[in-house]
């Protein structure tokens, strides 16, 4: 579970050992017997990427990629084969690391790879496995490898799947909180949550109309990261959806489609683990997080279809189905986040399953208004860090699509383009710079997805980071 990574100078004849390599790299110092030698040379002419020799007292993995992807493609691909010599590393615990392709292969998505593999959740089998501590002893590191800054992104992207993967049984809004606000305590932001009360106090009302049909109280909590010499005076804001649970409410899901739903919070639980990476690695960035938080279940008391809701920034919302209940809580939150006067929001939520059907879980669906030169930016990101984006038009046209007949709008936009309408709805509540990302497609996967592993992905996490750490 746990990634260490060490420089070291020497390799002993022990240690286990992962070269990078290619076709043409001579092997001759790295203690091969002939057979070896030979099987090796016959494996590089059969141009097998990964080759194995199994030593008495240790293993050898040479990684031989093939270089037919360029650019961010290429980084990505050895981020894989990371990821498939993971898979062959089993019990072992300890491994050197060279890289005597160092012009040509980035050692950093190498161990990137291999440390984002290093993920299990098990916190709930009665007969717990350990995770397996994995060192990674970089030799001879020229400093292209950041190690602490990979070990602490790392973490940051287990504490967001950790959270993606918790049920609702054991995360409520509360508890969604109170890890958020120990998240920070570890790394160096700087929690605030509103309790029911408060959110009453602020008339939330999209917020609180979500969580009337639940039994739990709603949260609304603030990170906040505000570092002395931080480069720019405005902050940024990132704004995640938590829902611990979306049944649909009187709305009702089928049990199929209702039973992940536990990822619904996957935005706020992003949004978590980029304020983790971001403070850990002291990034000198002014950045706040704002997290809605409920779960939306039915219950005597439930908001219902037909329902007119008076929003924080005093909008009203007629709710023709309460399952579209992620925009309503996020709108409070984008109408709360103006009095911070932000340089630019992002917002990310497992918004809509038209975004995940449009692109499945290769990508985020991505909207932005007055924000077209960020966007940019973050697509470049998205590219390096393979968290890619897939824009989607805004087009005015749209905008008709959520017109209500007894309110300002309404909270569904009809059978076609639902991911576009459900970002159409959010920009009701922003005036300032805005990115809108429904991560409902690569949140959680049912599937191993690589070193992304099965579950909660943590995808959003890196892509956030590298943005804001070069903004
Ligand atoms: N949480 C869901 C969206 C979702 C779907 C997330 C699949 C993850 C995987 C969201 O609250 C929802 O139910 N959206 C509705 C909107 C519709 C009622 C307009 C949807 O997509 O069907
Ligand atoms: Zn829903
Ligand atoms: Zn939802």
């Amino acid at each position: 579970m746990k990634t260490i990574i060490k420089n070291k100078n020497t390799i002993s004849k022990k240690d286990n050992l992962i070269i990078l390599a290619n076709k043409n790299t001579k092997l001759e110092s790295y203690d091969l017997n002939s057979d070896e030698k030979n099987y090796v040379k016959s494996q590089q002419k059969n141009k097998q990427e990964i080759i194995v020799i199994n030593q008495y007292s240790r293993k050898i993995i040479i990684v031989n990629p093939n270089k037919n992807k360029v650019g961010n493609l290429f980084i990505e691909k050895i981020r894989c084969l990371a990821n498939k010599v993971f898979s062959e590393l089993k019990e072992i615990g300890s491994i050197s690391f060279k890289n005597l392709d160092i012009d040509n292969i980035d050692s950093y998505a190498f161990i990137e790879g291999l440390s984002l593999s290093n993920y299990e959740f098990n916190n709930h089998k009665s007969k717990a496995k350990k995770g397996k501590i994995l060192t990674i002893n970089i030799i001879n590191n020229n400093g292209s490898v950041n190690n602490s800054e990979i070990e602490k992104i790392n973490e940051s992207v287990k504490l967001t799947k950790d959270l993606v993967n918790t049920p609702f049984s054991h995360l409520k809004a509360a508890d969604l909180a109170k890890q958020a606000k120990q998240a920070g305590e570890k790394s160096g932001f700087k929690t605030t949550i509103f309790n029911k009360k408060k959110i009453q106090s602020l008339k939330m009302g999209g917020l609180l109309a979500v969580n009337q049909g639940s039994i739990d109280e709603p949260t609304f909590s603030i990170l906040e990261w505000k570092p002395k010499k931080a480069k720019n005076k405005k902050p940024i804001i990132l704004v995640g959806k938590g829902i611990v649970y979306d049944t649909g409410g009187l709305s009702l899901k089928p049990t199929k489609g209702m039973d992940i739903m536990k990822v619904d919070m996957a935005g706020a639980g992003t949004v978590v683990g980029a304020m983790h990476a971001i403070a850990s690695n002291n990034i000198q960035k002014y950045v706040i997080g704002l997290i809605p938080a409920t779960d939306n279940r039915p219950s005597g008391n439930a908001y219902a279809p037909g329902d007119v809701v008076t929003m924080f920034n005093k909008l009203t919302v007629e709710v023709l189905n309460t399952d579209a209940e992620g925009r309503m809580i996020l709108a409070d939150a984008l109408s709360y986040a103006d009095k911070y006067k932000p340089e630019l929001v992002i917002d990310l939520a497992t918004l809509t399953g038209a975004a995940a059907r449009a692109i499945g879980h290769f990508g985020i669906v991505s909207m932005q208004k007055n924000a077209e030169k960020y966007h940019e930016d973050l697509k470049e990101i998205g590219n390096m860090t393979h968290e890619r984006l897939a824009e989607m038009p805004f087009w005015d046209d749209y905008d008709n699509l959520i017109k209500s007949d007894v309110a300002d709008i309404k909270n569904i936009g009809g059978p076609i383009a639902g991911a576009i309408t459900a970002g159409k709805f959010l920009s009701n509540f922003i005036n300032y710079p805005w990115i809108h990302l429904d991560i409902a497609g690569p949140a959680y996967v049912e599937s191993n997805y690589g070193y992304r592993g099965k579950g909660a992905t943590g995808m959003g996490v890196r892509l956030l980071y590298n943005f804001i750490k070069n903004f």
